[in-house]
């Protein structure tokens, strides 16, 4: 099939060069024209595992193209995946702007028969106001429109691509249905058919869901720290019931990254809108809001206050695995404890550039993670990269002036440091 992705972020990219992979012959849309340009020398606006060299495998065999004229690629296409972003808007409610422009830009091109699959998280009723856009355009006839929401993980959005927990497709019209059901042939995974406004609820469900669990784990996590219980035997409990699930179950600095923050608050202020007043979510976003602060003031008291104390900070990013800093936690941790006057020196394997822009020209950024640690009198761990716990630790103690450890993720093995020496703080369990 002939495909267009409009939009070359994390989503787009993955259906781009994932779709290309499966067969298909790809253009990809971009109005950052850097990106485009970026993208059509086989260079990556981002990081993500995989993506690079498939990116190059795709050019080379020709299935992938990149662009900035919708108008120029449309003509020949099939089926078209928008992609773009959905920010949250002044009044907290999603900006659908990229999305209306990137449809109007199809409408107005279009002079032939296309499935349009709308990837971008979108409230319940989008679909409807689309088919409303294209009617007015006099192109009603011409589109056949589906819901199908993207759940795939940054850091890991290929392998979710190729492997799915589920394709969600949202049409009343079987041949849509089909057709997009074809067009994942190659795709290992449950359909699940439903009318558009399902489709588009259920992936703010789910993102509010799994919210929902960080969230209560971290408040048993302070719980435990008031009790003298430890949140690693909790989780374990928990996650051994099926139906609880161990997944998402990491109590730390509180959920980030470009979907969760937004799509929690997205969700609840639509819900408020049409007259439910959702509680829990307005929980879970205070919850995870406390949690960065929690942390700082763990710090601070440990201290005994942080003005003119250096510390390392391990972890920019909103996780592990990637280079994104969007809400990240470990940046709101950093601007916190530098407002009272701390020396940060931070660093992270992959999230240096973003962070470096994100954060006051004073924090400092080191070449590695042990260089973060020198002549600092605590190490603060703030986001869950594997290679943290790969560090001689012997090193890190010889280069703090204290050997001591915050551990935001709880990714470091405490008994261990404990031996080693290190006071411990971790998240939810006692000294
Ligand atoms: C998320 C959803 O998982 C994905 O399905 C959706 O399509 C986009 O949003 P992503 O933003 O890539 O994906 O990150 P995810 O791995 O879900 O983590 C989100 C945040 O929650 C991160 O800040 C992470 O550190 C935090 N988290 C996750 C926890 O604090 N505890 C956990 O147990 C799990």
């Amino acid at each position: 099939m002939n495909l267009v992705v409009v939009g070359c972020g994390y989503v787009g990219l993955a259906n781009a060069l994932g779709f290309a992979k499966l067969g298909h012959r790809v253009a990809c849309v971009d109005v950052d024209a850097g990106k485009v340009a970026k993208l059509d020398v086989g260079k990556m606006p981002f990081f993500e595992p995989g993506m690079p060299e498939l990116l190059r495998q795709m050019q080379e065999a020709g299935r992938v193209v990149f662009t900035g004229d919708l108008g120029s690629v449309i003509g020949t296409a099939e089926a078209a995946l928008v992609c773009v972003g959905t920010p949250p808007g002044e009044d907290g409610a999603p900006d659908l702007s990229q999305l209306f422009a990137a449809t109007d830009e199809v409408a107005r091109h279009l002079s032939h028969q296309l499935l349009l699959m709308v990837k971008s998280t979108v409230p319940c009723g989008t679909a409807a106001a689309l088919r409303e856009r294209f009617d007015a355009a006099g192109k009603g006839d011409l589109v056949r429109l589906a819901s199908v929401p993207e759940f795939l993980r940054e850091g890991r959005a290929l392998a979710d691509f190729f492997r799915p927990d589920r394709v969600v497709v949202g049409s009343d019209d079987g041949e849509v249905r089909a057709q997009v059901d074809s067009l994942h042939a190659g795709i290992e995974a449950p359909r699940f058919f439903m009318g558009h406004e399902s489709a588009e609820l259920a992936k703010y469900a789910a993102n509010a869901f799994l919210a929902t669990k960080i969230s209560f784990i971290n408040e048993i996590a302070d719980l435990c720290e008031r009790v003298g219980a430890d949140v690693r035997d909790v989780e374990d409990v928990l996650g051994s019931d099926p139906r609880i699930g161990a997944a998402f179950l990491q109590p730390g600095l509180g959920y980030g990254g470009s979907c969760f923050p937004k799509d929690v608050g997205a969700l609840h202020r639509l819900a408020g809108a049409s007259g439910h007043d959702f509680r829990l979510l307005g929980a879970v976003i205070e919850v995870n809001n406390r949690q960065r602060e929690r942390f700082v003031q763990k710090v601070v008291r440990a201290l005994g206050g942080v003005k003119g104390r250096r510390l390392a900070a391990w972890g920019l990013a909103f996780k592990g695995g990637t280079g994104d800093v969007r809400q990240s936690a470990a940046l709101d941790v950093i601007r916190a404890l530098y407002a009272q006057g701390a020396e940060i020196v931070a660093y992270d394997p992959q999230a240096i550039p973003a962070a470096a822009e994100a954060l006051p020209d004073g924090v400092i950024m080191a070449p590695t993670a042990v260089d973060a640690c020198d002549g600092a009198e605590a190490l603060l761990v703030l986001t869950d990269w594997p290679e943290f716990q790969e560090v001689s630790f012997d090193v890190v103690r010889d280069r703090l002036v204290e050997p001591r450890v915050f551990d935001g993720r709880n990714i470091l093995d405490a008994a261990a440091l404990r031996k080693r020496g290190f006071q411990y703080y971790g998240t939810g369990f006692g000294a």
